[in-house]
């Protein structure tokens, strides 16, 4: 039905499933969907001519807006924690409270640098992040066919909102819910703002954001971006779903995770640093080849 489908990088458990429910979503119209994705990995690349690409947390990791002794430290997290995150044989339960653990020193750390809010976009615009290939095909068809896209990120929402802003595409149908900074008086960084998002609570996130799912409640029908088994449940709060469609990066780990991956989401990109797949989707829900 969608040539891209195709790809190499493309597996799917039921592909049956998969041309059920873009049928059901095509006679639905493009004016009942709704785009959910995540940020880090998933609209950013994992990697780039072999080299790693960074987090929103990576990018201030790697900026002078902080020593060389904290950066030491978020690298030693980095190394501890990232590995569990990634790790097939530990379940989400067990996880969970190292997820937070990670996030929580993480984020002590970054606030004791008392990092300027006015460096932010200088420390984003000398990183190394990368948005995924197809991207401004992706932002820019939404914005056109006035699709909302949330974003919906572990990351830091100053960072991540800076990363799309430069890149030209914080158009007015895109909302982010992350984690944000706040500032003193003289721009210097105090804390982190409300309740933490982490890669295994985002259902918690969503059904704190009654509000915005309420407002989008003519649109039942939901495309999922994501690279975390974390991710799935972004779209927890959208009311009276009628289908979804789940697109998951697999960009790490391929073997061991590739089994979780194909029983979780409908659609699994292995090694795909491009949004060809979720672009030619969008196109077919919107009616334009
Ligand atoms: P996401 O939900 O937007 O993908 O963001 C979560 C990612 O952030 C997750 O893959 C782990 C990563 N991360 C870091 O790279 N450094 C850190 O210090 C923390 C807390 C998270
Ligand atoms: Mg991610």
């Amino acid at each position: 039905m969608i040539p891209e489908l195709s790809n190499p990088s493309v597996c799917m458990r039921d592909p049956q499933r998969v041309e059920e429910i873009l049928q059901s979503m095509v006679k639905a119209g493009s004016n009942t969907v709704q785009v959910i994705a995540d940020f880090d990995m998933t609209l950013t690349r994992f990697a780039y001519k072999g080299k790693r690409c960074p987090t929103c947390h990576n990018i201030l990791d790697n900026s002078n807006l902080i020593s060389n002794e904290c950066r030491e430290e978020l690298k030693v997290l980095l190394d501890t924690y990232y590995p569990i995150e990634i790790d097939s044989a530990r379940s989400i339960a067990e996880k969970l409270p190292l997820m937070v653990e990670w996030w929580t020193k993480a984020h002590k750390i970054l606030v004791q640098q008392k990092i300027r809010k006015d460096l932010l976009a200088t420390a984003v615009r000398d990183s190394d992040a990368m948005l995924r290939e197809g991207y401004q095909l992706l932002f820019d068809h939404l914005q056109e066919h006035s699709i909302p896209l949330l974003i919906f990120s572990a990351g830091i929402g100053d960072i991540l909102e800076e990363v799309i802003r430069q890149a030209g595409v914080f158009h007015s149908n895109v909302k982010v819910f992350s984690n944000y900074m706040d500032f003193d008086e003289s721009g210097l960084l105090k804390a982190f703002k409300g309740e933490l998002i982490h890669i295994y609570n985002k259902r918690e996130g969503a059904l704190l954001n009654t509000g915005h799912f309420q407002e989008l409640r003519t649109r039942p029908n939901v495309l999922l971006l994501g690279d975390s088994l974390g991710d799935l449940t972004m779209a927890d709060g959208v009311q009276d779903m009628e289908n979804i469609l789940k697109i998951g990066f697999l960009n790490d780990k391929v073997e061991e995770r590739k089994q979780s991956y194909l029983d979780s989401y409908d659609i699994v990109l292995v090694q795909d640093e491009t949004l060809e797949v979720p672009n030619a989707i969008m196109l077919h829900l919107t009616g334009n080849k």
